[in-house]
Parts: structure tokens; C-alpha cells; sequence
């Protein structure tokens, strides 16, 4: 069975249809195309000698062709690319791979992971909108304005849950959530193939589980906890469709994964019923020699071919030798022809070849630079999290005042794609003094000081004018931007607070005595203690993008409310790390007794919890009901809440329902996410929100990593965040 599956299926009925329900624009080919299709790889293999074989799994990065390259691809010594992002580029390699002798079309794959051309807010901030669809809208435009130059994969989503964010690259995740981080790569995986691209679900598995959150570090995880934890949005992945998948590059438990069978082979490949092709991560292979597991380039092909990865990035092992492995007899020809049978699968599924059976790839037509930017404008919108508002001080409104926006962030347009956009030419940001120029300029005075010499807050420009300029106000709107080269890969931090110069900035504001409203745009939850206590108002802003500044203009004069909601916990220090809602009870529940579990240096708790985020209104749960106070290892229940707009303006709030089994043979999480719904409310509006909970959405798994259904009462919360009050309580009967 292509999708067979034996782990609980995460992608359950609770959620949001119109989130997530909707299947794959790809959908998995009629079973007569995919006969068609094996016969024709049979077919091609039977013609190909072990040089052409080992061309097929060899996938190096040449961003510019060059004659050797050229050759190489004529030879069909190459089968995939990474990093041609040019239009002439693709064109020239095509023609090479149409110039081989079995014309084996060629995969270009590119990072277009939150742009191309125009840039969306970052993945970390998507996931801050608990709307997956609007995932699905960007990822479809990416794709497609990436499409255009001839690229044909992306590697794309990166779906790593990460419960620390000291690791850089929780900014290209969902956040912390199994439950949530399932339902964004779905719809990823959905919009990048409605855009014409396939994609590379990334990175299998654990990476984003580094110890000490330090890039490239090995990970310790148990078998339960992958399969609860990290496996799902690869699951949700395969289940939508992805054509390929990327191992990691750290150790599991020891090993590599990018030698390691178990991982790749028997569980991704076996368990997971995954048939498309496993790439490594950028010489991923060749680094088998320093971790320790390969002595020279040739054992780390060969170990890397065992464990089951088909397709050698940039590494040049395979390449170099694969060929030597299997005349020494330390490789069987069958780990090749099964690495290449998927190789040369997904490149009929995606319709590379003129004769692929379920039809030639069709690129769909560019779509207007305009339309792409809307819904950059909407995702922006809705992925700022407002954590704290005291006093009511934002929106900024007439009676505000004269207002004081203190930041060189302020005049920032860079849109932190990294990656990308590859080559075009940027198209035109608007910057956040401007967006608000032009919504409050006519009402009030809006004053402006840049305060440090960089956008990133490095260095002061001029602190006491800074100063001089916020007590000329009535209320301060300072914008901070984590330090721009602090996020993504490599970018590990061991201290999560705001440098010393943005504190010093902001304890120097803090003595005007006006009341500030500070925007962070990061790409990671930070420690925010000190500063929090000294802001009215504190509103994260993740990485907008190109239309980033203009939705931030619009939420914080309230033209729009904001409506997004914690994707990560935000920890008091660093020292908490790793604190996430869904940690397991201990043996002593922190009473504030110091032998109870805690710290004492420190609260238990986190300073923002997930799934916190405010609106300029107020929402109110009530009547929470559960259908039946039981149900058996196959059944389902209903739940169901009011929630109403308390306060006097519109807003959306995210309903989420969380799960707690009290007694169960392993310590169960304190908390679940299990269904979230996000719904707009005018003032005074009440509406019951429903979610199917079916038993199998609460099986967890075992030592062999076998999803189990344990009967046991579980408590239900439902609330606007992992804080959830409202409490009910079910059981799950049987034997
Ligand atoms: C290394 C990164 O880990 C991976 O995510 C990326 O896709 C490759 N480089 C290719 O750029």
C-alpha cells in the first residue's frame, strides 16, 4: 500500500475543515498509473549500466553551468541539481540530460522556502496564524513564482519540531506542537504542489532536538518519544504527498541518520510506507567521516546506500565511489537498482518524462505580483502574536497622542529570505515609519528617532536623542529586530535575551515615564522577562517580509486586530530551556515547596505560554460539553464550547482543545493539543465551536514505537491558549 500506515493518524477530523481536510492537489496516481509507471523504471534499468545507475543518485550543487558540468550531465553522470535558479541554466542542463543516451530528465531543486521573488513572513510565523490554509496560499505562490525559471523541487517544508530555542532554525519550523506542526506541513506540502513544485519533507528526523540546542548536534530520543513527537509531521507529509524526503544531518541515538537503517529503512521507508526517494543533506555523506562512523569517503557511500539514502547531495561519494563499493562486493547491485527504481519513480510522478503516465508536468502560469503580495499582507496580519497589553495602549489611536517610534528596524526592508530570492531583483517594501506615516500622520504627530546605527541594534547612532524624542511623546513605539544574523542554520545562541544595547536603549526609554509599546520582529521565542515588566505593550512580529511593515502598521494602528497565537513557548531565561506545555507530570508537581519540581532561582512556568496571544477585544469560554461521558477504542466524541466576543470591536480568537489521559502505563503529557479552530467574532457574537476527538487521535506509542489505545480517563481543556480553565472529562473504555 503506497501511504500504508500504522501509526495513528495525526491529521484527525477535529481540526478546521476548511484547514485541513482538503486532500492533496496531487493526489496519490490511480494504482493502474503506478503499475504503468514501475513497468517503465523495470524498463529503464534494465538498460542502464552501473555508471549511468550511480549518475542517477548523484545530485551535486552547480549554481552556474560550466563545460566539465555540462559533460558530466551528457555522460549521465548527473541525475539532479541543486542551486540552478536561472532560467538559461536550466535550459542549458535540460539539453545536456535530452543529449544522454537514455535522456533522463533532471531534478532542480532550490530552497524556496518562504520566497522567491516576494518574500513571506518566515514558516515560524505562519505557524503563529493556527491557520494552515493561509500556509497552503503562500507556499502556493512561492512555488509558482519559483516554478517559472524551471526549477521543479524545493526543499521544502522543513517540518523539525524544536522545543528549544536557542536552535536557529526553529524560524523555518511550525514551532513546538506535533499536533500543529502536522497540520502545516500538510497544507506546505499541499500549496508548494498546487504551485508546480514537488517537495522534500525535511529534516528525517530529530534535528530539530540538537543537545544543548547547538547546530549539527546529536539528539537522544527515545522510540516513544519520535513516534509521538517528531515522526508525525513527517507522517502528515507522506500522507499529502511529498515526493521526497531529506535525512538530517546529526546522530539519533548514536548514529547518524544519514547511516542509519533503522531510521531511513525500516521505519520512514517501512513503517511509514514512504516510496518516494531519501536525499542527504548537503554532504551529509561525506561528513559520515567525522562523525566517526565511516573511515574514508568510500565506506560513508557505502554505509550511506545501506541505511537507504538514494540520493547523495553534494557529498561525492556516490559518485566517486559507489561504482568501486559494488565491484568489491561491499555493495549489492540490488541497494542500487532499489535507489534508483525511486529515483526515477518520482521523476514519473512529478512528469518529467514526455511519456510519464499520469500526464507530462504542466507549470502553472505566473501569477500578478500583486496578488502574490495580498496574501503576504494577509499571512502578515495574522501571524503577529500580541503577548502582553496593559492599559489598553495599542492600538495607537487619536487619543494616543504624539507618538514616538524609536528604532532604525523602523526604516528596515529587508526581508530576512534567506535563500533566496534567487537572483531577481527585490520588489518594493514599504517601511514601518512609512506605513504609519501614512495612517496617523494626518491625525497626530508622529516622531521618529532611528536610536542605533544598524537595523539589527548592533550600535547606537544616538541614544540621547532617542531619549529626547520619546519624552516629546505620548506614547513610544520601539521596534527591535533580533539580530539579523542570529536565525536560520548555524545560528544557535546560548543567551535568548535583548542584547545589551537594545536593553540599555530600552532602560534609558523606560525613565521617560510614557508608556512603550516594543515590537520584536525574531525568528525564536526569546527570554523576555525584564523586558516585558517594562513595556505596556509587547507585540512579536517574527520576520514580517515584503509586506511585512504595512501589516504592522495596520495592527498596530488597529485597522487590523491581531490575531496570532504562540506556535513556541517563550521562556522567563534561558536557563528553562527546554519548557514546553506539553512536558510530562513529575513525581512532585511544583507547589513553590522546594522539594517540588522547579527551580530555585526561578518560576516553573514560562513567561508566555503556548498558544497565548491577545486581541484588542476579549473572548469568553463557556458551556463546555462532551458528548458522551465514554466511548470504546474505536469510537469518537464530540466537544463542543461557546466562545464570545466579550469586548467592543471585532476579532479572531483560536479555539483549542487539549487532552490529558490521567492513568495510562506511561507518564502521559500534562497537555495534548488536539483540535484548534480559529474563528472571527463580531462584538457581542457568540458561536459553539465543535471537535471530533476519536480514540485513535489519543493513542500514544510504546518501547517498539507501536501506537497504543489505552482505556483511562482523560481530562479535556478548552481555551484561547495552552492556559486553558475550562476542564471536562471523558473515558476511554475496554479490556
Ligand atoms: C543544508 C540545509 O540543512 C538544508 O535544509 C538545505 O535544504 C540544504 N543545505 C540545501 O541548501
Amino acid at each position: 500500500m503506497r501511504f500504508g500506515l500504522f501509526l495513528f493518524t495525526v491529521i484527525a477530523s477535529l481540526v478546521p475543515p476548511a484547514a485541513h481536510s482538503t486532500p492533496s492537489t496531487r493526489p496519490p496516481l490511480a494504482r493502474a498509473i503506478e503499475a504503468e509507471i514501475e513497468a517503465k523504471v523495470t524498463a529503464l534499468l534494465g538498460q542502464m549500466t552501473l555508471e549511468e545507475k550511480v549518475g542517477q543518485l548523484n545530485f551535486p550543487s552547480y549554481a552556474f553551468p560550466s563545460e566539465p558540468q555540462i559533460e558530466a550531465v551528457k555522460k549521465g553522470r548527473i541525475g539532479s541539481l541543486l542551486n540552478v535558479a536561472h532560467p538559461d541554466h536550466v535550459r542549458l542542463f535540460e539539453e545536456a540530460a535530452q543529449a544522454s543516451r537514455l535522456k533522463i530528465p533532471l531534478l532542480f531543486a532550490i530552497d524556496s522556502i518562504h520566497s522567491f521573488h516576494v518574500a513571506f513572513p518566515t514558516p515560524i510565523a505562519w505557524a503563529a496564524t493556527w491557520r494552515p490554509e493561509l500556509a497552503e496560499r503562500a507556499t502556493e505562490a512561492i512555488a509558482q513564482e519559483t516554478a517559472q525559471v524551471g526549477v521543479n523541487l524545493t526543499f521544502a517544508p522543513m517540518i523539525d519540531i524544536s522545543r528549544d530555542p536557542r536552535w536557529g532554525r526553529v524560524i523555518e519550523g511550525a514551532g513546538e506542537d506535533p499536533y500543529l506542526a502536522s497540520a502545516f506541513s500538510a497544507a506546505r506540502v499541499r500549496g508548494y504542489h498546487k504551485g508546480g513544485l514537488a517537495t522534500s519533507a525535511k529534516h528525517f528526523v530529530g534535528y530539530g532536538a540538537p543537545e544543548g540546542g547547538r547546530e549539527y548536534n546529536g539528539a537522544q530520543i527515545s522510540m516513544p518519544e519520535l513516534f509521538d513527537r517528531y515522526i508525525p509531521p513527517f507522517q502528515a507529509a507522506v500522507e499529502a504527498g511529498t515526493e521526497t524526503v531529506m535525512a538530517s544531518f546529526n546522530t539519533v541515538n548514536g548514529v547518524p541518520v544519514t547511516a542509519n537503517r533503522l531510521l531511513i529503512t525500516d521505519v520512514l521507508k517501512g513503517r511509514l510506507g514512504f516510496d518516494g526517494l531519501v536525499m542527504s543533506d548537503f554532504a551529509a555523506i561525506k561528513e559520515l567521516v567525522n562523525h566517526g562512523v565511516a573511515g574514508d569517503l568510500s565506506e560513508a557511500a557505502a554505509k550511506a546506500i545501506r541505511a537507504g539514502i538514494d540520493l547523495d547531495m553534494e557529498g561525492k561519494a556516490y559518485d566517486t565511489h559507489l561504482a568501486e563499493n559494488v565491484h568489491a562486493g561491499r555493495v549489492a547491485m540490488a541497494d542500487i537498482d532499489a535507489a534508483v527504481r525511486r529515483v526515477l519513480r518520482v521523476k514519473y510522478r512529478m512528469g518529467l518524462f514526455p511519456d510519464s503516465p499520469g500526464g507530462a508536468r504542466k507549470v502553472p502560469p505566473p501569477i500578478a505580483e500583486a496578488a502574490v503580495r495580498k496574501t503576504a499582507r494577509t499571512v502578515a496580519r495574522e501571524s503577529f502574536v500580541l503577548l502582553k497589553n496593559s492599559g489598553a495602549t495599542l492600538p495607537i489611536t487619536p487619543q494616543s497622542g504624539t507618538i514616538a517610534l524609536i528604532g532604525a528596524a523602523a526604516l528596515s526592508t529587508n526581508d530576512h529570505s534567506w535563500y533566496g530570492p534567487a537572483g531577481l531583483e527585490k520588489p518594493v517594501t514599504e517601511n514601518l515609519r512609512d506605513a504609519l506615516q501614512a495612517r496617523i500622520g494626518k491625525s497626530q504627530k508622529l516622531l521618529f528617532a532611528d536610536a542605533f546605527a544598524d537595523p539589527c541594534g548592533q550600535a547606537f547612532a544616538d541614544k540621547d536623542k532617542a531619549v529626547e524624542t520619546a519624552k516629546a511623546a505620548d506614547l513610544i513605539v520601539l521596534v527591535l529586530a533580533e539580530d539579523c544574523a542570529v536565525s536560520g542554520e548555524g545560528a544557535s545562541r546560548t543567551d535568548l535575551r535583548l542584547s545589551s544595547v537594545h536593553t540599555e536603549m530600552l532602560d534609558a526609554l523606560a525613565k521617560a515615564g510614557k508608556p512603550i509599546a516594543l515590537v520584536l520582529e525574531t525568528g525564536r521565542p526569546l527570554a523576555l522577562t525584564g523586558a516585558s515588566e517594562k513595556v505596556a505593550s509587547l507585540l512579536i512580529a517574527w520576520h514580517p517580509g515584503t509586506e511585512g511593515r504595512t501589516a504592522l502598521a495596520e495592527v498596530l494602528t488597529g485597522e487590523i486586530a491581531p490575531s496570532g497565537k504562540l506556535p513556541m513557548t517563550f521562556p522567563r531565561s534561558v536557563g528553562q530551556v527546554p519548557i514546553s506545555y506539553n512536558d510530562l507530570p513529575t513525581s512532585r508537581p511544583s507547589t513553590g515547596d522546594r522539594f517540588t519540581t522547579g527551580y530555585v532561582d526561578e518560576k516553573p512556568t514560562p513567561l508566555y505560554p503556548f498558544g497565548h496571544g491577545l486581541s484588542y477585544t476579549t473572548f469568553r469560554y463557556s458551556g463546555l460539553k462532551i458528548s458522551a461521558p465514554e466511548m470504546g477504542r474505536d469510537g469518537q466524541v464530540e466537544i463542543r464550547v461557546d466562545v464570545q466576543n466579550t469586548g467592543s470591536r471585532a476579532g479572531q480568537e483560536v479555539a483549542q482543545l487539549y487532552t490529558h489521559q490521567l492513568v495510562a502505563s506511561r507518564s502521559r503529557p500534562l497537555q495534548e493539543l488536539k483540535g484548534f479552530k480559529k474563528i472571527g467574532l463580531a462584538p457581542g457574537e457568540k458561536e459553539t465551536v465543535r471537535f471530533m476527538l476519536k480514540a485513535s487521535d489519543l493513542a500514544y506509542h510504546d518501547d517498539e514505537g507501536k501506537p497504543v489505545i489505552e482505556p483511562g480517563r482523560f481530562k479535556v481543556f478548552v481555551g484561547g491558549s495552552s492556559a486553558a480553565e475550562l476542564e471536562g472529562a471523558f473515558q476511554i473504555s475496554g479490556p
